[in-house]
């Protein structure tokens, strides 16, 4: 019998020059209910088939045309009537390999929110107008000369070429970046773009993943066994359940206890995860190893990286102790493929050593597997719900693998994790009970190193210093500080202060990011 062959998935190209928010870009896309998928200039060349490409964005980047070598995709990509938008920097190598002039000027750069007005309609700005529009600028190079047969849609002040057009070879610019939430309307662009320019049809969503995903688990993994980090964080747990439902008994989740979590927080999530999912769950419970590792070291680096190897031999360690394993699952998104394969091959400079349960080494003797690379975290998030895990799991907020390790500045004591606990646990639970926890996208509290005098009954205090912090962010790239009322911070200070020995003063971060970070080390 034949079987019928299955249409490939249409999709929207992203081609990634580099810009910090290309991500956005897909994200914007995906939203719309539109597949998409962001690859360098140097992969996009080596595509061999673009039956399924509805269309192809062009992102920001770092690099300048106005230079000899500028990043570049082959000329005859824009004749073959595929329609493409250029974002910032995609529009200045749109209007440069068609024949335009760029110039690199101080007078015309443009950073920040700037006033924009329409100069002519057209299909990409349909319904984006409104009385007074803002679009978020950041570029130093402008076109000063439009390609052949182009015109100018939309202006600003200091740059004429602001949104430009050839209807007829389907091909748009925008010199601002309507992927971020300073441009007023910004998804209107992209609708526009997807929709009434390159025909796509509204047909993905995660939900309709799931079955394929499922199948393919199977067909990858067979009759083999497969062990999994589980955190009980969003990622870890929608791996361990997608694998669950695929291969049932031959799943072995590991749960590594490093002592430096939030109250009860971990044996619950063993609980539900071993009496709720039926999963097969194993408790390790390694804080005094941990701790001893942690004495006296004060550095944040240093810190990171304790844990971070000590996870990983002890994991290892756990590990082999199962016969017969082939797979490790591992809860990689999509954002960590992109970020670790950027497009110009510059290592931005590294802020932080990120460490988490995902990030396991690729030279232990398993092969990876890693369902949920090709989504982002709402996208988990759905998928989660969907396999029917718990709003509590699915909603809760970021959890750093290093745990309360980068939340006690300085070096760490059991006193201190115990003390941590306490004000964290109150915090969170006074945020819960106002609802203000969903609003809210990560918050936490931290103990500083500093002790100061204070004063309880008639009794002099010199005790340690409580920060809270709360952010809103789409991402965790950027954040900023959750403005609570005088009540709530009042109530929260008074709540901390007489319930947990060891704090006497609360103080609150108002700090966004940048220039701040989120946790404080
Ligand atoms: P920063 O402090 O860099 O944090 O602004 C951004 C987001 O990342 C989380 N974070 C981590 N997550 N392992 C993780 O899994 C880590 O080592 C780590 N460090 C920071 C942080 O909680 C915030 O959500």
């Amino acid at each position: 019998m034949k079987t019928l062959k299955s249409r490939p998935r249409e999709k929207i190209i992203i081609i990634d020059f580099g810009s910090q928010v290309t991500k956005l870009i897909a994200r914007r896309v995906r939203d719309l209910g539109v597949y998409s998928e962001i690859i360098t200039p140097k992969e996009f060349v080596r595509l061999g088939d673009f039956q399924a490409i509805k269309g192809i964005i062009l992102s920001g980047g770092p690099s300048t045309v106005t230079k000899k070598r500028f990043q570049t995709i082959p000329k005859r990509i824009l004749l073959q009537n595929i329609p493409i938008l250029g974002i910032c920097y995609g529009l200045q190598l749109i209007s440069k390999l068609l024949g335009g002039k760029i110039k690199s000027s101080n007078k015309r750069r443009e950073f920040g929110k700037t006033y924009i007005s329409e100069k002519r309609k057209s299909l990409l700005t349909a319904n984006f107008f409104k009385s007074k529009n803002y679009v978020w600028m950041s570029h130093e190079d402008a076109v000063i000369k439009l390609p052949k047969n182009f015109k100018i849609v939309a202006s600003t002040e200091d740059s004429k070429m602001t949104i430009i057009e050839n209807s007829q070879m389907k091909i748009y610019g925008v010199q601002f970046h309507p992927e971020v939430t300073h441009t007023n309307n910004g998804k209107q662009i992209f609708k526009n773009f997807v929709f009434s320019i390159c025909k796509a049809k509204k047909e993905w969503n995660i939900i309709s993943q799931k079955n394929k995903l499922i199948k393919e688990i199977q067909k990858n993994i067979k009759k083999e066994k497969v062990i999994c980090a589980l955190s009980g964080g969003v990622d870890s747990s929608v791996v361990a359940l997608l694998i669950n439902k695929a291969i049932k008994k031959n799943l072995i989740c590991i749960m590594v206890d490093t002592g430096l979590m939030r109250k009860n927080e971990f044996k619950n999530i063993f609980r539900i995860f071993k009496y709720k999912y039926k999963l097969n769950v194993k408790l390790i419970n390694s804080s005094d190893i941990f701790l001893n590792k942690l004495k006296n070291i004060s550095n944040p680096e240093k810190k990171r990286k304790i844990i971070g190897k000590l996870f990983i031999k002890i994991f290892e360690k756990e590990a082999k102790k199962f016969k017969n394993v082939k797979f490790l699952a591992q809860g990689t998104l999509y954002p960590d493929i992109i970020e670790s394969r950027t497009s110009t091959g510059s290592k931005t400079s590294k802020i932080k050593s990120h460490h988490n349960v995902g990030g396991l080494p690729k030279k232990m003797n398993f092969k990876l597997i890693e369902p949920l690379k090709n989504f982002f975290k709402d996208e988990v998030r759905k998928l989660g719900k969907s396999l029917g895990l718990s709003k509590k799991i699915i909603s809760r907020h970021p959890f750093p693998g290093p745990g309360l390790a980068i939340r006690i500045v300085g070096n760490i004591t059991p006193e201190k994790i115990k003390i941590l606990q306490e004000a964290d646990h109150i915090y969170i639970n006074q945020l819960i009970k106002n609802n203000l926890y969903n609003k809210i996208w990560q918050a936490y509290a931290a103990l500083l190193p500093l002790r100061t005098v204070g004063v309880m009954g008639d009794t002099r205090t010199y005790e340690y210093t409580c920060l809270l912090r709360a952010v809103t962010s789409e991402d965790g790239m950027t954040a900023d500080y959750y403005s609570f009322s005088k009540d709530f911070i009042d109530e929260i200070s008074n709540k901390i202060i007489n319930n947990v020995r060891g704090i006497n003063r609360v103080v609150y971060d108002i700090t966004s990011k940048p220039p701040s970070t989120i946790e404080l080390e």
